[in-house]
This record gives structure tokens, C-alpha cells and sequence, in this order.
């Protein structure tokens, strides 16, 4: 699949992905701002693929002219360099969108330990809180047409004791994109996520597919089983690559239709 062109339609979810687009809500900003593409990016789990689509996404915006920033609002796993700590997933977002802002903005919680937020939290005495992140947010917003916000871990990764990922992406009220790593068991996260995604009133729109396993057996049966059963459109699917780029990613997604899709420049 390239860049323009459109979804295979035997890869296309026959049923549903009608409907399901005549009844979502355009892309909105928090706040009052203007109307913008703003997407939430979660995944069947960690490692599966989010920043490198997210940097997909990101790179498609920008080459699309429009001003993008990605966000990253919790990154654990994080190092000095340069006098500045520094995560993977966050400089990825950063070199791949082109609205360049305060790294406390991009990522408020940017914990040094590699483990599960609320851990990685609580050995630095933070607590993390949806506030920050969602003031954040709107900033961002109001510096740029588009923000992709990229989860962390699967979709219901506690933050702290009563606030998890998911109810951050609620606060945030963004449309969501589904990243699905394409190994086994894929089936079951990828619709245990959807149901956590609709229980909540977001708006899935729309899942990409992600080779991360070469050895994935029987993948194409796999996919078909998604299409049946996801209530949204497949957005692309990304070949395993051995030196993934959100250049080469984008190539095979192809995001015409979603709400505020291509984004209008203030
Ligand atoms: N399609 C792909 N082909 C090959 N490697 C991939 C692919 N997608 C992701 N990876 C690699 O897998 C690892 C995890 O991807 P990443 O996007 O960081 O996942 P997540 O954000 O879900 O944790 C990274 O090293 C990335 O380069
Ligand atoms: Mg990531």
C-alpha cells in the first residue's frame, strides 16, 4: 500500500466501518480550541509498535504541511544526556514532528526507571495526575494543528492508585487508534482493548496493523479474523521491517476519512 492509496477494499471491514464513521464526532480539542485532528495511540500491549506508528502518523502530518507535535505525557525508562533526560519513545515523537516545545509539555512525567508507570512514579515520591497532562494537552494544541498522543503500555496501565491510561485517554476525550501487534494472542487483546476503548464513549477510529513477529504463522488469517470482529476501520498494516522508520511506516498507512483528516492550518 502506498501513500495515496486507498484502503484494499478486501482488507476492508465490510460491515461495520460505515456506520461506524457516520456517527463519530469530528476531531476536537479540549477547551474550546479549534477544531483539529488530534488522535489518543494504544496498543494490545508494550513493545508492540505505538511510537513507531504514532511517528508514522506524525511524519504523514508534517509531509501533509501541517504543524504536528506528538506527545508523549508519560515515559518511563529515562536518561541524562546533554543535562536533559531523555526517552526513546519521546525524542522519536520529537524528530518525527516538527512543533518543537518544552520537553515538560511534550512529556510531564518523565520517570528514569523502566518500569510500570505507577512503580517508576512512586520511586521518584511523584504521583501521577491527569491535570498536568491535560493543561499540557491544550497547550500543545493551541501551538499546532495536530497532536498525536501516544499511550503507554496497553490500554488499562495503572498511572497511580485510582487513575490508569485508559482514563487518561477519557479525560482527553481523543478519538483512538489502535495499534495491534500481529502475534498470537493479538485476537483477544485487540478486542478486549475495543471493549475498554467503547465502555469509556470513545471513539475508536480506526487500527493499524503491526508486524512485529517475521515468524507470525498464519497472519493473514489473523487479520481476517480483526476485520470480522473490529467495529472500525483498518487504517493500514505495516510490514515487519529490519530498520523501521516512521518514513517507511507511514507508506502503509493511509488515514483519508478519519475525523479532521487532513488537518486545516489556523
Ligand atoms: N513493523 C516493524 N518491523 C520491525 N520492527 C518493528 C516494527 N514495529 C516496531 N518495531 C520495533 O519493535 C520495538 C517496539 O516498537 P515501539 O514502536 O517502540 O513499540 P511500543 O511503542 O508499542 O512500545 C522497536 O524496537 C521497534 O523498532
Ligand atoms: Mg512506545
Amino acid at each position: 500500500m502506498s501513500l495515496n492509496d486507498p484502503i484494499d477494499p478486501v482488507l476492508a471491514p465490510a460491515t461495520a466501518a460505515a456506520p461506524v464513521r457516520e456517527t463519530e464526532p469530528k476531531a476536537q480539542a479540549i477547551g474550546g480550541l479549534p477544531s483539529r485532528f488530534s488522535c489518543f495511540v494504544t496498543g494490545t500491549d508494550t513493545e508492540i509498535g505505538k511510537t513507531l506508528v504514532s511517528s508514522a502518523i506524525l511524519h504523514k502530518l508534517v509531509a501533509g504541511g501541517a504543524r504536528a507535535c506528538g506527545m508523549k505525557p508519560i515515559a518511563a525508562g529515562a536518561e541524562m544526556r546533554d543535562g536533559e533526560l531523555h526517552n526513546e519513545d519521546a525524542d522519536m515523537l520529537i524528530e518525527a514532528g516538527n512543533v518543537h516545545l518544552p520537553a515538560d509539555l511534550t512529556t510531564p512525567y518523565m520517570l528514569r526507571a523502566a518500569a510500570a508507570p505507577h512503580i517508576a512514579a512512586a520511586l521518584e515520591g511523584v504521583a501521577i495526575q491527569p491535570v498536568p497532562i491535560i493543561a499540557a494537552y491544550a497547550e500543545i494544541a493551541a501551538a499546532s494543528d495536530a497532536v498525536v498522543v501516544e499511550g503507554v503500555g496497553g490500554f488499562r496501565v495503572p498511572l497511580s492508585d485510582d487513575f490508569d491510561t485508559a482514563d487518561l485517554a477519557a479525560q482527553l476525550n481523543l478519538p483512538v487508534i489502535l495499534v495491534v501487534g500481529l502475534r498470537l494472542g493479538c485476537i483477544s487483546h485487540s478486542l478486549l482493548t475495543i471493549e475498554a476503548i467503547v465502555a469509556r464513549n470513545l471513539v475508536l477510529a480506526g487500527w493499524v496493523v503491526n508486524e512485529i513477529d517475521p515468524d507470525m504463522q498464519f497472519a493473514d488469517e489473523n487479520v481476517e479474523a480483526l476485520l470480522q470482529r473490529i467495529p472500525a476501520p483498518l487504517l493500514g498494516r505495516v510490514p515487519f521491517m529490519n530498520n523501521p522508520t516512521a518514513a517507511k511506516a507511514a507508506e502503509y498507512i493511509d488515514l483519508d476519512g478519519l475525523p479532521g483528516w487532513p488537518p486545516a492550518r489556523d
